[in-house]
This record gives structure tokens, sequence and C-alpha cells, in this order.
């Protein structure tokens, strides 16, 4: 009995031993390969190879990202990067030597893995990419354009700079690409990888859109004024208000500065001018005060006129707020009704 169960373990032990050596990458066709698992110390080191040689591949990128993240699974799993570039981006190169053995189908291949592994959807090749971004920036030279240089665009982060382009300007013909591999229901928005299709609200930077909108993400006049939350946006809601209201009282402050300066043609004050046929007020430091006022007034206006043309729904009316309530205010003070500026 004893003898018996001894052949039995050794029987098991020399099929395992065998079974071990089944080299899957070389014959993945024997069925005992159904349920091997390429070693992911193996896939990285595919993966690094491939990104020694081409370090602008979209793959790259993403891999860069993963270990920023920390994360080794789903879209991050190594033998899932790997498979990204060796099935429809670069199968040519070294680096996919033992993938597209271990996977070729036409051998026969039966390894589960190279069919259940998670590829992204719709991953443009490096390639598409290289052409897309140089039609993007040959058309339109936005600032993400800058780090490829467009002689030699291969020297950048493809993917990068192919999607932050296209989150600038989603609706240019050329980032089709972008829309399809970052539609709603894609395996990219929904992974740990989201960021490629939508920053971070930290990061976003506001799109121009010359329509009216809602929403917090805007410039407000400057490059680094940016409300990004309910919070930010209140705050400057009322920056404008309040803005707003400013100009109402200048505008009656200088009426009401004007009437008390005017001149009867009678005055003792008043300088005839024959050429002018009439009376004026001689020339005083009224007229630069005069001139300094209305160049306020010019500027304060010009700037809730472009606080209105963000276009941005609640700013428009925090303007028209201001003005309503200012009017309310010290609109009765105005004797004089002021000249008219751009937005009186
Ligand atoms: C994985 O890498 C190790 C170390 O380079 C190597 O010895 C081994 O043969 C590789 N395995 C496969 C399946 O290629």
């Amino acid at each position: 009995m004893k003898i018996l169960i001894l052949i039995v373990v050794l029987i098991g032990l020399f099929a395992s031993n065998i079974n071990g050596q089944i080299n899957c990458v070389q014959t993945p066709s024997d069925p005992s390969c159904a349920n091997y698992q390429y070693p992911n110390a193996n896939s990285t080191a595919d993966i690094a190879a491939l990104c020694k040689s081409m370090p602008y591949m979209p793959v790259c990128t993403i891999n860069d990202k993963c270990m920023s993240l920390h994360s080794h699974d789903g879209l991050c799993d190594p033998f899932s990067i790997l498979g990204d570039s060796c099935t429809h981006d670069m199968p040519g190169m070294g680096g996919c030597k033992n993938f597209r053995s271990l996977c070729n189908t036409t051998a026969g291949s039966v390894v589960q893995e190279c069919k259940n592994f998670q590829q992204i959807d719709n991953l443009p090749t490096t390639m598409t990419l290289v052409s897309l971004i140089q039609s993007i920036c040959d058309e339109m030279p936005m600032s993400a354009c800058t780090s490829c240089k467009t002689s030699k665009p291969i020297d950048c982060d493809l993917l990068t700079t192919y999607t932050s382009l296209c989150m600038e300007m989603p609706t240019m013909s050329q980032c089709q690409a972008f829309n399809t591999m970052c539609a709603d229901d894609s395996n990219l928005v929904s992974s740990q990888l989201s960021t490629f299709c939508k920053l971070p609200v930290e990061e976003q930077t506001p799109l121009m859109r010359m329509f009216f909108h809602t929403g917090f993400l805007e410039y407000v006049l400057f490059e680094n004024w940016i409300p990004r939350t309910a919070r930010q946006f209140a705050g400057y809601w009322f920056l404008v208000f309040f803005f707003a209201i400013i100009f109402e009282c200048e505008k009656t402050l200088r009426s009401i500065l004007e009437k008390r300066w005017e001149i009867k043609p009678d005055s003792d004050d008043a300088v005839q001018s024959s050429f002018l046929k009439g009376h004026y007020a001689p020339f005083s430091y009224r007229d630069v005060v005069r001139g300094f006022l209305h160049g306020l007034e010019l500027t304060m206006s010009y700037l809730l006129m472009l606080v209105a043309m963000t276009f941005n729904v609640g700013l428009f009316f925090s303007v028209i707020a201001g003005t309503i309530i200012g009017n309310i205010f010290v609109g009765r003070f105005r004797t004089y009704k002021p000249k008219v500026t751009c937005c009186d």
C-alpha cells in the first residue's frame, strides 16, 4: 500500500515536472497551457524594452501613469499594457516577441490569458497620434503643442499631448479618436486611468464658449483667476457684484462733481470764447479730476463687460444684480445724467 502511494506520488511529481517544463511561450498550443500566466516580471521587462527604444508610445505613457498610481490590475495589469502595444500598435518590436509567440492563435495558442486581458478600447496607435497632433498643431498652435516640436513630433509624450489638446478643443475633427476612446461607456473612463479623458477639477482649464452656459470653471479676467468649486464661484460672484456697486457709486460721484462744477454763462469765472461761441469754465485742477474719473469709469465698465462676456450665466447676473442694487442706493443722487460710456 505504501509503495503504491509512493508510486502515485512519484508519477504525480514526474507529470507536474513535465508540465512545468513545457514552455508555453514556445508551444502555446499545448493543452496544459490554457491556464498559463505569463509572469508579471517578464511583462514588465518586455514593456521596459519596448519603451527604451520608443519612449513616446502611448503604452509607455499608460505604463508610467500606472506606476505613479501604484496600480497593477485591470488596465494597469502589466500583461494588459503589453497587450495594448503588441496586439495593435507595435507588434513587430522585439519586446513583443514573447507576447506574439504566446498568443499566436494561428499556431493554435490555447492560453486563456491572451483572450481575457483587459485592453484599452480604441487606444490610438503611435502613428495615428503623430499625424493627429501634427494636424491639430498646424491648424491651431495651442499651448500643449509647444511640448511637441512640430518638426519632430516624435520627441514628446504623444498620448498626454493629444489628450490635453483634445480636452481643450474636443470639437476639432482630429479629436474623433479621443472622443471614441473617452466615450462615456468606455473602459478608460471608468478605470483608474480616467485622467487621460478628463482632468481632475483642480487641473482643468476653462473652455472659451461664446454662448450662454452655466458651471463654475471660468477665467475671470486673469489667467490665474479661475473659480473651480461652488464656494470659489460664490467668492467671484460677490467680487463682481460689489465691483458693479462701486461702479454705480463712481458714476454718481462724477455726476455730482460735474453738476457742482458747472459754470453759469453769466458767472464771473466764465471765459468767453469767440471761436467756440460761448462761455466756458477756465482750465483748472477739476479738468484733471474729471478726466481721470472718466477714465476710471471707462475702465470699470469695460471690466464688467469682459466679465459678462464669459457668457457664464451666474457671472452675467452678478453684473446685473450689482448694477441694480447700486442704482437703487445711489441712483437718486445723480442730478445730472452722466455721459454715456460703453455700458452705461
Ligand atoms: C522570464 O524572465 C526570466 C528572467 O529573465 C527568464 O529566466 C524566464 O525564462 C522568463 N520567462 C518566460 C516565460 O519568458
